[in-house]
C-alpha cells in the first residue's frame, strides 16, 4: 500500500474530540483539500463555510437540537436515531463538542450539488486524518437545510438564498485512539476479467 491508500483505509469516523482547537495551518490544508477535489464539470460549485466561534458553534448546536426534537419518528428512518437523542438529552451536540465545524453548502439548482460535496468532504476527512486530527461526516445540517431556523443562521454566515446544504463535517484533536474499521461487508466487489 502507498501512503494515500493507507490513509483512506486507516480513516475512522471521529466522535470524542479535545477541547484544543486546530491550527490555522491545519484548517487551510482541509480546506484546500477540499477545494481540489473531483467535480462536475469542473464547475466547482460546492463552497466551505468554516466556524470556528464557539458562540456561533454553540448556537447551531442548540438550533440543530430544537429542531430536531420536534421532527416525528418514522418507521424506518434513517434519522430517527438523532431525533431521539435530541428528544433524550439537553446536552445532544451533533457536533461531538468539535472545535471546528466546517459546512459544505452548493447550488440547489445544480444536479451534481450533492456528488460534489461529498467529493469534498471525503478529501477533507482525509486531509483531516493524514494531519493527525479526527474528523466525523454530521448529516444534519444537510436534514435541515430547508429550515428557516437554520438557513437564517448559515446565510448569516456567507450562503446564499439560492445554495443549500449539503453536508458539513466535525474537526478536532481526537481525544482517544483511533477505533479499528468495522468489518466490511461481503459481495461488494464484483470483477470481470
Ligand atoms: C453521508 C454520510 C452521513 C453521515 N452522517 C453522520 C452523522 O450524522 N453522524 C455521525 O456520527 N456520523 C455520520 N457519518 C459517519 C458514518 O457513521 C461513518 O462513516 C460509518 O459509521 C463508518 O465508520 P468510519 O467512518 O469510521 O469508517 C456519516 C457518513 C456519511 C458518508
Amino acid at each position: 500500500m502507498n501512503e494515500i491508500i493507507d490513509v483512506m483505509v486507516k480513516r475512522r469516523s471521529i466522535r470524542h474530540y479535545l477541547a484544543k482547537q486546530i491550527s490555522n495551518d491545519d484548517l487551510n490544508c482541509i480546506l484546500t483539500a477540499g477545494l481540489y477535489a473531483a467535480n462536475g464539470g469542473n464547475l466547482q460549485h460546492p463552497r466551505f463555510i468554516a466556524v470556528q466561534d464557539p458562540e456561533i458553534l454553540s448556537n447551531l448546536v442548540k438550533t440543530v437540537r430544537e429542531e430536531l426534537m420536534i421532527q416525528e419518528i418514522k418507521e424506518g428512518q434513517y434519522k430517527n436515531k438523532s431525533i431521539k437523542a435530541a428528544q433524550a438529552s439537553e446536552d445532544y451536540n451533533f457536533l461531538f463538542h468539535a472545535p471546528t465545524l466546517i459546512i459544505v453548502i452548493s447550488d440547489r439548482s445544480w444536479g451534481n450539488s450533492m456528488a460534489d460535496s461529498a467529493s469534498c468532504l471525503q478529501n477533507m476527512q482525509l486531509a483531516a486524518y493524514s494531519l493527525e486530527l479526527g474528523a466525523c461526516w454530521v448529516n444534519q445540517l444537510h436534514w435541515l437545510t430547508d429550515t428557516p431556523s437554520i438557513r437564517k443562521i448559515v446565510e448569516g454566515l456567507g450562503m446564499s438564498p439560492e445554495e443549500d446544504i449539503y453536508g458539513s463535517m466535525a474537526v478536532g484533536c481526537p481525544a482517544n485512539p483511533l477505533p479499528s474499521p468495522p468489518a466490511r461487508k461481503e459481495g461488494r466487489i464484483i470483477i470481470h476479467r
